[in-house]
């Protein structure tokens, strides 16, 4: 009797865990591939259910997950949007189903918060201002500077160029000459970068290289060098994310700057729907995640860390 009432009181605890469907963007960056690990190991640590999908940069495919979410009848969502707009008709169909959303990353403009619970995210506009004004530091406000833009649409690369465009008005002598999206990726960041150099006459006149994430750094870097050009000193390098290899970049000497971006969102997620099923409902529609800005100057503590030294 004593092992069928063991197994019974398994069975229950396993039928009350909980199942969240997870939407994310893709593995377009190093950074979004340790934020799915990092969602995927919290999850587990937790004993959550988690159903994960990849839609590989593609809202429609975003669109479907939710919908396969919703018919499995999940206990929650987790949307990381691709892009701002088009998520309306699909979150209301989470709401009309009684699923809660929190949205995570990127934003969405759906016009009606009500429709998600809270977003979980750090503030591009702000990232792109420090971005900028690491730049301008460290110029002292005179720079050419090609740009390197994430995914059209999505809210990481609005935010970022207006956050960075709003510090560059205040110095007449600073401007982006060039401005090309290279999609987030690192494949991307060295072809737009071959195509720019050679459209600047090899960029020997280029003081400053500004790419929305790191992934597009790493890229730029090498065409920088197969263009004979030295990165993080003829031609200086800032961005986001502060991944695991941008801080060997740093440390190389090839990159100047990052902002941090935490990819452990999933923790913070979990929480939030935990305290909703359990009846809370007044939640900041955002909670604002911080990041510190790393350069050659200060990035020593924080790669030991990273890399085990500490
Ligand atoms: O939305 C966040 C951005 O998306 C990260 O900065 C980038 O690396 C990712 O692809």
């Amino acid at each position: 009797a004593s092992v069928a009432l063991a197994s019974m009181v398994v069975a229950s605890q396993a039928a009350s865990a909980l199942t969240v469907g997870f939407s994310q963007v893709g593995s377009e960056s190093g950074w979004r591939t340790t934020f799915s690990e990092s969602v995927k190991a919290e999850a587990e640590r937790r004993g959550i259910d988690l159903k994960f999908s990849d839609a590989q940069q593609k809202q429609e495919n975003q669109i479907k997950a939710i919908r396969s979410f919703i018919a499995q009848g999940v206990d929650a969502i987790v949307v990381a949007p691709v892009v701002e707009t088009g998520w309306r008709p699909v979150l209301m169909e989470a709401a009309r189903s009684r699923i809660p959303v929190v949205i995570v990353d990127r934003n969405v403009d759906v016009g009606n918060s009500r429709l998600y619970v809270t977003r979980i995210a750090p503030d591009f506009v702000d990232e792109g201002r420090k971005a900028a004004g690491w730049l301008m530091d460290a110029t002292g406000g005179d720079c050419d500077i090609v740009e390197l833009q994430g995914t059209v649409g999505s809210s990481a690369a609005i935010g970022r160029m207006e956050g960075f465009n709003e510090v560059l008005a205040e110095y007449p002598n600073a401007q982006i000459v060039r401005s090309q999206t290279a999609e987030f990726t690192r494949s991307k960041g060295k072809e737009v970068m071959e195509s720019i150099l050679k459209a600047e006459g090899g960029g020997k006149n280029l003081c400053a290289l500004w790419t929305h994430n790191d992934e597009m750094a790493l890229g730029a870097i090498q065409a920088i060098k197969e263009a004979g050009l030295q990165p993080g000193k003829d031609i200086l390098v800032v961005s986001v994310d502060a991944v695991d290899d941008i801080f060997t970049a740093l440390k190389a000497g090839d990159v100047n700057a990052t902002v941090e971006m935490s990819p452990h969102l999933g923790g913070p997620a979990f929480d939030v729907i935990d305290e909703y099923l359990k009846g809370k409902r007044d939640f900041e529609k955002w909670i604002v995640m911080d990041g510190e800005v790393f350069t050659q100057q200060n990035y020593q503590a924080e790669y030991n860390k990273r890399m085990g030294a500490e």
